[in-house]
C-alpha cells in the first residue's frame, strides 16, 4: 500500500468513477430488449448462469447511488444511456431524473450513448445501424443538452467488436473472426454521426471511450514482433487511427464496407477530447497452433497472433497483470505517435476486480495508476481527467457476478451497498485534490 501520498494534479482537473446501464439499471421490464438480454438468456454464456435483470436495481435505487457520489466527492459521474431503454415509455425520464439529482448532488453528469446494449432486433453488421443511432442520439441530446455539457459517443468499439462479433464471447455472440471487420466500421462510422448530431444540438465537449494497452512483444524475433504488430493495428489503431487522422492503418481500408473515403471524413469529426480506458498491456507472439487463453477466453488456433501471460506481475481476480507503467508507457506512446492531432486525454476507465471490503489490493492498483498517470502528465502529455472502474460491484458481463470492481461493495440478495476501503481511499485521494464531500 501506498507510504506517501499521491501527487497533486493540476485545478480542474476531472476526478470521477464509472458504470455503464446494462450493469447496473436492471429494471428489463420497463425496457425493450437488447442484445444482453437475448444473448443471457441463451444457457452456457455467463459463468455464473446470471442475467442483468435486477443487476444494482440502480433504475429504482439511483438516489442511493447519487447520495455515494457525493459523500465521495468526485467531479464528475460517468454512466451509459440505454438505447433500448430510450426507445421505452418514460425511458428517457429516467435519465432526466438521474441527471437533476446529479447536478443537484454538484456531480458532473458524463453520458456515454452507446455501452455495448444495442436493442434486440438492430445489427452493427448493418449499415443503417449507424444512422439510427444518430437519429437516437439527437434524441438523448434535445432533451439531457440543456443540462448535460460533457458527451461520450461510445465505449470501446474494439471490445464489443472483438468479444461480440469475432470470438462470441459478448452478445449478440458472432465467431465471424475478421468477417467482424463490418462492425468495427459501423460503429466508427455511427461515432462520427453521433458527433456531428451531438454538434447540431450546441454540444462542445465530445469524446469517445476507447480501450487501449500497450502490446508487448513476446520476444526480439521478426516472428513475434510481426504478430504484436498486428494485435496492436486490431486492437489499439483500427479505433484510434481514424478518429484521430482520418486513415485506417495500412490494409485495414480495403477491408472495410462502403465509401470508405467518405465515411472516414465523417469518422474523423474533430473531437473536444480523447477516452482512453486503460487495463493492462498484452504480451502477444507468433500464433502457436493452438488455443490460447485471454483474460478468461480461449482464443481460436487460427488468429494470427497468441496472446502471452506477463508471468512475472501480480494478478487481479480476472487473471489481469498489474502494470501501472503501461499506463505511462500508453500515453507517452499516444502523444508521440498522434502529436498534434491528439486532444486532450481523459482517463474513462481503470479499475480491477478483487473481493472483500477491505480491499487493499485495489487500493495498490489505484495508487500505482494514479501515480503512473501523473507520471505521464509530468512527461507532457495533457492528460485532463481520470475515472474509476466502478462505482459498484456490478454485472460483469459474461463473468456475470463473480468480478467485483466496485468501490461500493452490492450484495446482490439485499442489493445493500456498503462502501469498501477502497472509496475511502478515493474519497481523501480527493480530499487532497482539494474536493469535498456534498
Ligand atoms: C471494460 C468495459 C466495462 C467493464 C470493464 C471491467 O472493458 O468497458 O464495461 O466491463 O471493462
Amino acid at each position: 500500500m501506498a507510504t506517501h501520498p499521491a501527487p497533486r494534479f493540476p485545478d480542474g482537473f476531472l476526478w470521477g468513477v464509472s458504470t455503464s446501464a446494462h450493469q447496473i439499471e436492471g429494471a428489463v421490464q420497463l425496457r425493450e430488449p437488447s442484445v444482453w438480454d437475448v444473448f443471457t438468456a441463451g444457457p452456457g454464456r455467463v459463468k455464473d448462469g446470471s442475467t442483468a435483470a435486477v443487476a444494482c436495481d440502480h433504475y429504482h435505487r439511483y438516489r442511493e447511488d447519487v447520495a455515494l457520489l457525493a459523500d465521495l466527492g468526485v467531479d464528475a459521474y460517468r454512466f451509459s444511456v440505454s438505447w433500448p431503454r430510450v426507445n421505452s415509455p418514460g425511458g428517457l425520464d429516467f435519465y432526466d431524473r438521474l441527471v437533476d439529482a446529479l447536478r443537484a448532488a454538484g456531480v458532473r453528469p458524463v453520458p456515454t450513448l452507446f455501452h455495448w446494449d444495442l436493442p434486440a432486433g438492430l445489427d452493427w453488421l448493418e449499415r443503417d445501424t449507424a444512422s439510427r443511432f444518430a437519429r437516437y442520439v439527437s434524441v438523448v441530446a434535445d432533451r439531457l443538452g440543456d443540462r448535460v455539457d460533457k458527451w461520450i459517443t461510445l465505449n470501446e468499439p474494439a471490445e464489443h467488436t472483438l468479444l461480440g462479433h469475432a470470438l462470441g464471447a459478448h452478445a449478440p455472440g458472432g465467431e465471424l473472426l475478421f468477417d467482424a471487420l463490418p462492425v468495427a466500421h459501423h460503429q466508427l462510422l455511427a461515432h462520427g454521426l453521433a458527433v456531428r448530431a451531438l454538434r447540431a444540438s450546441g454540444a462542445t465537449d465530445v469524446g469517445i471511450a476507447n480501450s487501449h494497452g500497450p502490446t508487448w512483444p513476446a520476444s526480439d524475433g521478426p516472428a513475434d514482433r510481426e504478430a504484436a504488430d498486428l494485435y496492436d493495428v486490431l486492437l489499439n489503431r483500427l479505433f484510434a487511427d481514424p478518429v484521430l487522422t482520418g486513415r485506417y492503418p495500412d490494409g485495414i481500408g480495403e477491408l472495410m464496407p462502403g465509401d470508405v473515403p467518405a465515411d472516414l471524413k465523417i469518422i474523423a469529426e474533430p473531437l473536444d477530447w480523447y477516452g482512453v480506458n486503460y487495463y493492462a498491456p498484452a504480451r502477444v507472439g507468433a500464433p502457436r497452433g493452438a488455443e490460447t487463453g485471454f483474460g478468461g477466453l480461449t482464443l481460436p488456433a487460427e488468429l494470427p497472433f497468441s496472446v502471452r501471460g506477463i508471468e512475472d506481475r501480480p494478478r487481479t481476480d480476472s487473471g489481469w497483470p498489474v502494470v501501472p507503467e503501461g499506463l505511462t508507457e500508453l500515453l507517452t506512446g499516444f502523444r508521440d505517435r498522434y502529436g498534434d492531432r491528439l486532444p486532450p486525454i481523459v482517463i474513462t476507465e481503470n479499475g480491477c476486480a478483487y473481493d472483500g471490503l477491505d480491499d487493499q489490493d485495489r487500493i495498490t492498483y489505484l495508487d500505482g495508476h494514479v501515480r503512473a498517470l501523473h507520471r505521464a502528465l509530468e512527461a507532457g502529455v495533457d492528460v485532463r481527467g481520470y475515472f474509476v472502474w466502478s462505482l459498484l460491484d456490478n454485472f460483469e458481463w459474461a463473468e456475470g457476478y463473480a468480478r467485483r470492481f466496485g468501490l461500493v461493495h452490492v450484495d446482490f440478495a439485499t442489493l445493500e451497498r456498503t462502501p469498501k476501503a477502497s472509496y475511502r481511499w478515493f474519497r481523501d485521494l480527493l480530499r487532497r485534490q482539494g474536493r469535498r464531500t456534498r
